[in-house]
């Protein structure tokens, strides 16, 4: 082993980023590397194999692997959680294929998530290693190969596209790897042939040899599950409070590891695992004869999506098929493709169809509990049959399916009747079901219109859910999903026919051939533009893409996380126990059986806490423990500590609360409104006279949107050591936080202690994006109590699942609006109200209710407006700050009646939006001055840039020609102010040392978010003081250090603490200036020797006051913002009509920043919040139960974007000769502005839903919410097959005697 395993623990619920490779000789004898996820790999199932982890790889104390010093260069760590993981994955891939194509690295990187990088950075240090170049990175004249437009820049201006520079690189050289462990050939050679036991405190996993000796031990345990890979036993008793005392593992039993060609198919273990069964299908397509391997290919298309790579390299044939899962995606096209289940029970051995499995419609059928599945047959495919296999998830990889489906039709010889017909579904019922009856009626019948009519009827009617079964919507679209599969079928089916016999066939219309491919993952384009500096001292960093500080110590797994700090002498664990109810007394807290469970240390309540409980910063107080009633569920009640996590986790789910339900539970904004229920004050803002100019308008339009709220997601989830010290009441607080002052004046509060006792420490979070401030100081003052009680160190880490259920995020939002136009597409008034959706307690929710008011103009002269925000109290878990804080949601309420203004004019959208857009010096609806000039620049290059109009032009080209497939574009300028809105809220401090040998110490009081803030401070430093920045560091933010800091919120990190460490490093530079002066041609060394002896103080604080910002609610006037950034966005998509799904085609940003002190940062901040906010508008859906149980509690049920989801080209410029006077060095504050870009996305689709509404002649006006799910667009593409499903509900769902 090498490497420490430990340090592959993992990231939360299940997986997000495989962090270990195995390297395998067993059972396949061949070499072998697979990458992992270690949170679901048994240590048991680990015997035969060498396990190498990312220290394994290479190290900083060592040598940097080219894959860790790449993606590190590249720019490809942001707050580097992720890193470990897309290292062991492209790593394991160069150890495999040392030349892979493109398409096997975006494979590769298909089931690893990053939620700070949008992964385009990531995937150019993948190019870099690819065989075939896909990128045109070294292009220094800004010019991309990709261009193929007219030259697009301008030619004075010196801009680069080189944010990193490839001959640094080392080369990859394969014979430089680790050798592989000969002690696993000779362990293959030599394999013991005896059965292996291991016992642990509770379980015993039994590795028999033989199948034999597998039958005996399956007889004697019946109920001891096989378990091979473990993705789906794992998940189950990780977190479906399953147990199994006895396990059995069959990955060593050569019979279930069998590959056989056989004249009539394949046979295949039941212990292979779906990685090989992939490579084994690729090979035989290759070598057969096409007629004989369309079953082969419908499998292996299910296999490419099926999981990540890291779930196919351990999941098993066996175990997808026998778990009988309705998501299986196997199941569907293996039961309609006749394939054969051996299967062997003690003393008997026989041979069924899988298909027989599923024939009681449960999948409770055939099997028995002691039987085995041996392997499995896969047959050759005959003349005249056709197989198909379809899925439609939430996301297109690495995402279990909503529906799939498999079918299979063979036709009597030398015509279109059909003599055999199969179709499976998953996903509609609680397993894999057959359309029987629809099959059996329809044989004999001829492949044409009037068959498929007939089938759909029937398959609906056998297949469909009722509409009430589970959630009417998403009922609604499975069963036109069940519809749209067959309609594909026959499509392809009859293309097929016609490849068969021309003559008699004439195949299908050409307009829908394209809905036969589907959307695939290429590896993205990309190009990015920055204004190169000029005239700048070599040495001088600002301005130039340096790499993020920590970006090797990411990628080589030294960057310290909470979770990675040692663990101190005698310390706990500490796991929370939440309230189950949404609204309810809390009558009795049972908790003398988690007491009893081994380890457990202690039970923390209310009671425990020696000061405050409750904090009362606004009308209603932010809670550490429900004392006598909870308000949400997720309210944290009490907490066990005990020496492990599992033994803490364990007595935590033993505690037993009784409650009383009271009323009212209010879940929804809707809800709130009906009973009043608001977090006080509510806002409003008006200029004008709205109600006259409603009176002078040619058009009036009125409507609603909905915006879903949105996890956070970051990788490191909320983790805090506190570590009491022992004397006077002194404390240490590691805690991944934005604010490390706010979590010490709680946890202070919290225990009745001076903030001088409490020492609060952060030297990098693992992602934040707003949600670890308040959330992060309730949690620490939870372990600080437990730490205080039972005076011992106590670590709190939440689990995915918790973290989500507890911690809140982005504010649910409704937009009502009224809009009064002229028909020249002129907006004159607006009056609007928004409501979000606060929780339960107030947070910032009225802070966020007001920015979401401030900016809701975007980027707009409104001459008329009379808006009001309203922050609901409702019982969910508290919502809090969120990357744009408000404006992603008021911003894409008024883009949605910019395009409704253009439906009613029959004006395009990008009119409408140039007409209204500022336009000379104006003022904002508050009356702040602004000059959008560089708004309109930015419009009017993206429009250049993107090459807007021609391929508007191309789209409606591409739409007359496509019936089942559509594209759309669309273009979004957008203002985003810059401002905290108070002026103590953006002061900074910084301290910097100097020590005698000329290193120096920076230190400020921002945070490593992964926004690259010590980076960027850093080459601040450097260019003031004049030196390298190898000569300074940084160590870590803290409360000893720079006291009273403000949080690293609001994009001001970099502004304020820039401000800050300037003033600091000038005052030393003035002590120091004397000196050099002196001595003109000394060196850095020699002056601070020269200062040193002269007894000039090397210390220094620096200041920064902040911000003069403030706004007068009563007037509605004041200047809560300091700048404005600009920015505009188009982006391209392609829909598929028939199941909802699209592609991300091109997206163009150009970005006004000022003068950027960092362009890979920047850049890097843009792309990663303009793919989170295409997570936010197109596909992350929270989802709650009516008790207000959040089911969305893992990145399994909850889905961020991946690679698959970033646009195949993706282009980013920052505007250049772009100044800002009021920011360090010109620069301006960019980390969330990007995130709203992503509406550019949501746009483009309703672009394409309106072009196919407009050729049916559907309703022009329709409203789409966010986010736009491919449930959504399926049920806005309306078509034969949504009448035929609502005519099918009302004719038999409305009647109750319907089964
Ligand atoms: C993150 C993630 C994503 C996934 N995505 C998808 C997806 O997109 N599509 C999809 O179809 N699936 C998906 N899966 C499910 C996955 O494919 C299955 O869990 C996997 O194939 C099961 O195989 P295993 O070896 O891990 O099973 P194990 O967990 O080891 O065992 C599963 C069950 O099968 C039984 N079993 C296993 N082998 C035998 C045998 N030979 N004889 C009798 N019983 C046996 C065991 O007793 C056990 O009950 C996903 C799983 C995870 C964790
Ligand atoms: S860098 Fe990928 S999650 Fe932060």
């Amino acid at each position: 082993m090498r490497g420490q395993l430990e340090k592959t623990e993992v990231l939360g619920k299940i997986n997000t980023a495989s962090k270990c490779v195995l390297s395998s000789l067993f059972p396949l004898m061949f070499q072998r590397h697979y990458s992992a996820n270690a949170c679901l790999l048994p240590i048991c199932s680990l015997y035969g194999v060498a396990v190498t982890t990312v220290e394994g790889v290479g190290s900083t104390k060592s040598r940097v692997h080219p894959v860790q010093e790449r993606l590190a260069k590249c720019h490809g760590s942001q707050c580097g959680f992720c890193t470990p993981g897309m290292v062991m994955s492209i790593y394991t891939l160069l150890r495999n294929y040392p030349e892979p194509t493109s398409e096997q690295m975006t494979a590769a990187l298909a089931g690893n998530l990053c939620r700070c990088t949008g992964y385009r950075p990531i995937l150019d240090a993948c190019k870099t290693f690819c065989k075939e170049s896909v990128c045109c990175q070294s292009k220094a004249s800004g010019k991309c190969c990709l261009d193929h437009e007219e030259d697009l820049f301008d030619k004075e201006e010196k801009v680069s596209t080189r944010l990193f520079s490839p001959d640094e690189f080392q080369p990859l050289d394969p014979t430089q790897e680790l050798i592989f462990p000969p002690e696993l050939m000779r362990m293959a050679e030599n394999q013991p042939k005896r059965t292996l036991f291991f016992h642990g405190e509770r379980m015993t996993w039994i590795s028999p040899v033989n199948l034999d000796e597998l039958l005996d031990l399956k007889a004697a345990y019946p109920k001891a599950p096989l378990v091979v890979g473990n993705t789906n036993v794992g998940p189950e008793m990780k977190f479906g409070g399953m147990f199994h005392p006895v396990v059995i593992s069959p990955a060593r039993i050569p019979d279930l590891n069998v590959v056989k060609c056989t004249g009539d198919g394949l046979t295949l273990g039941a212990a292979c695992s779906l990685s090989l069964v992939k490579d084994i299908l690729r090979n035989a397509i290759s070598k057969l004869p096409e007629e004989k391997t369309k079953i082969f290919r419908a499998v292996l298309k299910q296999l490419r999506t099926l999981g990540g790579e890291q779930i196919r390299n351990v999941a098993s044939l066996g175990g997808n098929i026998i778990s009988r899962k309705s998501t299986s995606d196997l199941n569907p096209i293996l039961a309609a493709s006749n394939c054969m289940l051996n299967l062997a029970l003690k003393g008997r051995k026989r041979r069924i169809p899988l298909s027989d499995i599923f024939a009681d419609g449960v999948g409770n059928n055939t099997i028995m509990p002691e039987e085995i599945l041996v392997s499995v047959h896969i047959p050759h495919s005959r003349k005249g049959e056709y197989i198909s296999a379809f899925r439609q998830a939430p996301r297109r990889e690495n995402a279990l399916p909503t529906t799939n489906a498999g079918m299979r039709v063979l036709f009597e010889e030398g015509t279109d009747k059909i003599k055999d017909l199969s179709i499976f579904y998953g996903g509609a019922a609680s397993t894999t079901v057959c359309a029987k009856k629809t099959c059996w009626t329809l044989i004999g019948r001829y492949w044409n219109e009037q068959m498929l009519d007939e089938a759909s009827r029937l398959v609906l009617k056998e297949i469909a859910l009722p509409g009430s079964a589970c959630g009417g919507k998403v009922v609604e679209y499975k069963n036109t999903l069940i519809v749209s599969f067959f309609y594909r079928f026959f499509l392809e089916v009859l293309q097929s026919l016609k490849t068969m016999d021309p003559c008699h066939n004439p195949g299908i219309p050409m307009e829908y051939e394209s809905v036969l491919q589907d959307f695939q993952t290429k590896m993205p384009q990309s190009i990015q533009i920055y204004q190169a500096s000029q005239s700048q001292s070599p040495q001088d960093p600002v301005g130039r893409p340096i790499m993020h500080q920590s970006g090797i110590k990411h990628a080589t797994g030294e960057a310290i996380y909470i979770d990675d700090l040692p663990s101190v002498d005698g310390e706990l664990f500490l796991a929370v126990v939440t309230s189950s109810r949404a609204h309810a007394k809390i009558m009795s807290v049972d908790a003398s059986e988690a007491l009893k469970g081994p380890g457990v240390f202690d039970i923390i309540t209310a009671n425990d806490v020696p000061a405050t409980n409750e904090f009362h910063y606004s009308s209603d107080p932010e809670i550490i423990f429900a004392r006598d009633k909870v308000i949400c569920v997720g309210q944290i009640v009490c907490a066990v500590v005990a020496d492990s996590d599992v033994h803490a986790k364990q007595a935590a789910a033993k505690v037993k609360i009784k409650y009383e339900v009271l009323e009212p539970v209010i879940l929804t904004i809707e809800e709130a409104i009906k009973h009043n229920s608001f977090f006080e004050p509510k806002r409003k803002l008006e200029q004008g006279n709205v109600d006259r100019a409603f009176e002078t308008v040619d058009g009036i339009l009125e409507g609603e949107v909905h915006v879903g709220g949105q996890e956070h997601f970051y990788m490191e989830t909320q983790s805090v050591l506190a570590i009491p010290r022992g004397e006077d009441k002194e404390m240490d607080v590691f805690v991944s936080t934005q604010h490390p002052a706010f979590i010490q004046e709680m946890v202070a509060a919290s225990l009745g202690v001076p903030a001088n006792r409490i020492m609060c420490h952060v030297k990098r979070v693992g992602g934040a994006f707003g949600g670890k401030i308040l959330k992060s100081g309730l949690l620490a003052s939870v372990a600080a109590v437990a730490a205080n009680k039972t005076n011992r160190a106590v670590r709190l880490i939440l689990s995915r699942g918790d973290d989500m259920l507890i911690t809140g995020g982005r504010h649910p939002f409704i937009g009502k609006y009224k809009v009064g136009f002229m028909n020249d597409g002129r907006i004159r008034a607006v009056d609007a109200k928004y409501y979000i959706n606060g929780g339960c307690t107030p947070d910032e929710s009225v802070l966020v209710a007001e920015v979401s008011l401030l900016k809701m103009d975007n980027a707009y002269k409104i001459p008329n407006l009379r808006c009001w925000a309203y922050a609901c109290k409702t019982n969910l878990p508290s919502n809090t700050a969120f990357r744009g804080f408000g404006f992603p949601q008021s911003a894409l309420v008024t883009e949605t009646w910019i395009t409704d203004i253009a439906d009613k004019t029959g004006l395009s959208p990008e009119k409408i939006r140039e007409i209204n857009m500022y336009k000379e010096d104006e003022q904002t609806p508050f009356k702040q001055k602004l000059d959008p000039q560089n708004l309109i620049r930015c419009w009017n290059e993206c429009v250049e840039k993107s090459a807007y109009h021609s391929r508007k032009t191309a789209v409606k080209e591409f739409n007359k020609q496509n019936y089942w497939k559509k594209k759309g574009i669309a273009i979004v300028p957008m203002k985003f102010p810059f401002g905290l809105g108070t002026r103590y809220l953006s002061q900074a401090a910084a301290l910097v040392h100097i020590y005698t040998d000329g290193s120096v110490l920076l230190t400020h009081g921002g945070i490593e978010l992964g926004q690259g803030i010590h980076t960027k401070m850093i080459q601040v430093a450097s260019r003031e003081l004049n030196i390298p920045m190898s000569y300074i560091h940084f160590r870590e933010t803290s409360t000893t250090t720079v006291p009273n800091a403000c949080a690293s919120v609001g994009s001001a990190g970099t502004d304020v603490n820039g401000m800050a460490v300037k003033d600091a490093c000038q005052t030393l530079m003035k002590r120091l200036q004397p000196i050099i002066n002196k001595n003109p041609k000394g060196n850095w060394n020699d002056w601070i020797k020269e200062a040193f002896e002269q007894s000039v103080s090397l210390s220094a604080t620096g200041y920064f006051r902040g911000y003069n910002e403030n706004m007068d609610w009563e007037k509605g006037e004041g200047q809560p913002f300091t700048y404005f950034l600009y920015g505009a966005a188009c982006s391209e998509v392609e829909i598929n009509c028939l199941t909802g799904d699209h592609k991300n085609l091109r997206t163009d940003i150009v970005m006004d920043i000022g003068c950027s002190i960092n362009p890979a940062v920047d850049i890097g901040q843009i792309e990663g919040a303009f793919v989170q906010g295409i997570g936010l508008y197109t596909m992350e859906e929270l989802k709650y139960s009516p008790e207000g149980v959040l089911y969305t509690r893992g990145p399994d049920q909850y889905k961020i974007p991946a690679v698959c989801d970033i646009p195949e080209q993706f282009r980013v410029s920052l505007l250049s000769s772009s100044q800002n006077p009021y920011a360090i060095y010109a620069s301006k504050g960019i980390g969330e502005a990007g995130l709203f870009l992503g509406c550019s996305v949501f746009f483009a689709l309703r672009d394409a839903v309106t072009s196919v509404r407009n050729e049916r002649g559907l309703k022009k006006t329709f409203t789409l919410n966010s986010p736009l799910t491919a449930e959504q667009i399926r049920a806005a593409c309306e078509d034969d097959f949504t009448k035929m499903l609502n005519a099918f509900q009302a004719l038999y769902w409305n009647f109750p005697d319907f089964v």
